[in-house]
């Protein structure tokens, strides 16, 4: 019971490692869109809220809010990622925002969007040339998918060549917009950042995927001083940027993702694991450990597995995903196998096949099923890992889980296969064991 013991504080500290600091790092999602009025910025004609971001530019511009904040002079503020900084300069019925690599990578292109998550928000991505210029393109997805291009913005965005740089280490890219309700207001923007140019002028060129994303929040409801001017020019150079982190809860599709994430885990890295060693440890001493084995590998981890699959496939559903990356043809893949195993074992177990060769030696199903299993924890190991390092950020939308996740990997990807292996040092052991059961023709290795 030992390693049993071990391995379940193990995975308990492997829980609170991967799950703590991911809580704790989000930065959130669902919070209020900058399409509805946050209240600040606006005028006081309630009714103009609704209406302004989400109908033509002449309407934004003619908002009340917009008259206001040309009253008091210029706002805006400049907010960094650890990619890159951006900059609002709220003037009059126009908004200039600067999007500047901060140069911690190479900069491919660069996007801001209207809203805090990235499914239906206006979006306009920035990319540099080959010829010098630049290419703005306005787009809008359905969900954690490319964008594609919006022909009929809320608001058009135009390419303002005099206020970018594409040279140097920091290139900034600029455009201006008409201003909307809530433009002079703390609001929350969500921000991209590729670092593959898509090598193509057209506005609808397909985009690697980015390398970095998500909600940040940027305050332009401060006034702007005539001295303030150059530093909101240069983005990733202005003394006064905030780091613009926002907390809102999840929404319930990432939660599915992470109920899905950890019953996975729990079921394939934890039970599984234990019932292979229970095994493995307990018929050296025991001809009664099949009951443990059985009990752990099918009574436990089954409804455990059985509900991450589901949670998984319900995010899917919910995000209106498909069933189709590399991550979830594994997953059903493992799925089926462990099946198949279920089933293998039950057959071992209770129809006890013998032998086919004439000395009555162990019969191959049994090896079959010890390689069987190994081959599908192996393969769950494989599976985690793509799911928290690929598949989290890429479906979610949410920032890469922390490192904490993959110190406790690599940990449990060792120790797991040495305490398997120091098991096997034990088989002599089970054979003399099992030896007196030889001549017995029904139960023999499978009771
Ligand atoms: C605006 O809304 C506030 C409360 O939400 C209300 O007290 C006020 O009368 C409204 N003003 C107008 C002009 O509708
Ligand atoms: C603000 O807008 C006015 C009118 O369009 C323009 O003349 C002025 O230069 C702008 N100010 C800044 C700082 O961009
Ligand atoms: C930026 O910071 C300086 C002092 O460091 C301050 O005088 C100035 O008003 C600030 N500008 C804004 C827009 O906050």
């Amino acid at each position: 019971m030992h390693p049993t013991l071990s391995l379940a504080i193990l995975g308990l500290c492997s829980f609170v490692a991967a799950h703590g600091p991911l809580a704790q790092r989000q930065y959130g999602y669902g919070g209020s869109n900058s399409g509805s009025n946050s209240g600040k910025g606006g005028g006081d004609d309630n009714s103009s809220s609704a209406t302004a971001t989400s109908t033509s530019a002449a309407a934004g511009a003619s908002g009340t809010a917009v008259s206001a904040a040309s009253t008091s002079g210029l706002h805006g503020g400049t907010v960094c990622s650890d990619l890159l900084c951006i900059s609002g300069l709220v003037n009059g019925s126009t908004v200039q925002y600067v999007l500047q690599s901060k140069g911690t990578t190479n900069m491919g292109w660069m996007a801001m969007g209207f809203g805090s998550f990235m499914s239906n928000t206006p979006m306009v991505i920035m990319w540099p040339n080959s010829d010098g210029t630049m290419t703005l393109s306005q787009r809008k997805a359905p969900s954690e998918v490319m964008p594609t291009v919006d022909s009929n913005p809320p608001r058009v965005a135009t390419p303002d060549d005099a206020a970018s740089d594409l040279t140097g280490t920091q290139p900034k890219m600029s455009f201006t917009i008409p201003a909307a309700d809530n433009s002079a207001t703390s609001q929350t923007i969500i921000w991209a950042f590729g670092n593959t140019n898509p090598g193509d002028k057209a506005v609808d060129a397909t985009l690697i995927q980015h390398l970095e994303s998500g909600p940040i929040s940027i305050d332009m409801s401060q006034v702007v001083a005539e001295t303030d001017l150059a530093h909101l020019a240069n983005p990733a150079t202005d003394p006064n940027s905030s780091s613009g982190t926002v907390d809102t809860p999840l929404l319930p599709f990432q939660k599915l993702i992470i109920a899905h994430g950890l019953l996975c885990t729990i079921g394939f890295l934890i039970m599984l694991p234990a019932g292979a060693l229970l095994a493995r440890y307990s018929r050296t001493f025991t001809n009664a450990w099949f009951l443990g084995h059985w009990v752990f590998q099918f009574a436990f981890a089954g409804p455990v597995i059985i509900s991450g699959l589901v949670c998984g496939i319900e995010a899917v559903k919910k995000q209106g995903g498909e069933l189709s990356d590399d991550h979830k043809r594994w997953g059903f893949a493992i799925f089926a196998l462990y099946i198949a195993q279920l089933g293998l074992g039950a057959i071992i177990h209770w129809l006890k096949p013998t032998s086919w060769t004439v000395g009555k030696r162990r019969p191959a199903q049994n090896y079959f099923h010890a390689v069987l299993g190994i081959l599908i924890i192996g393969l769950a190991f494989y599976q985690v890992r793509t799911g928290f390092r690929t598949e989290w950020p890429a479906r979610s939308g949410r920032p890469a889980i922390s490192n904490a996740a993959n110190i406790v990997w690599y940990i449990w990807v060792v120790l797991v296969p040495v305490l398997y292996f120091a098991g096997l040092a034990l088989l002599p052991r089970q054979f003399r064991m099992e030896r007196p059961h030889r001549k017995a023709p029904s139960d023999e290795y499978t009771n």
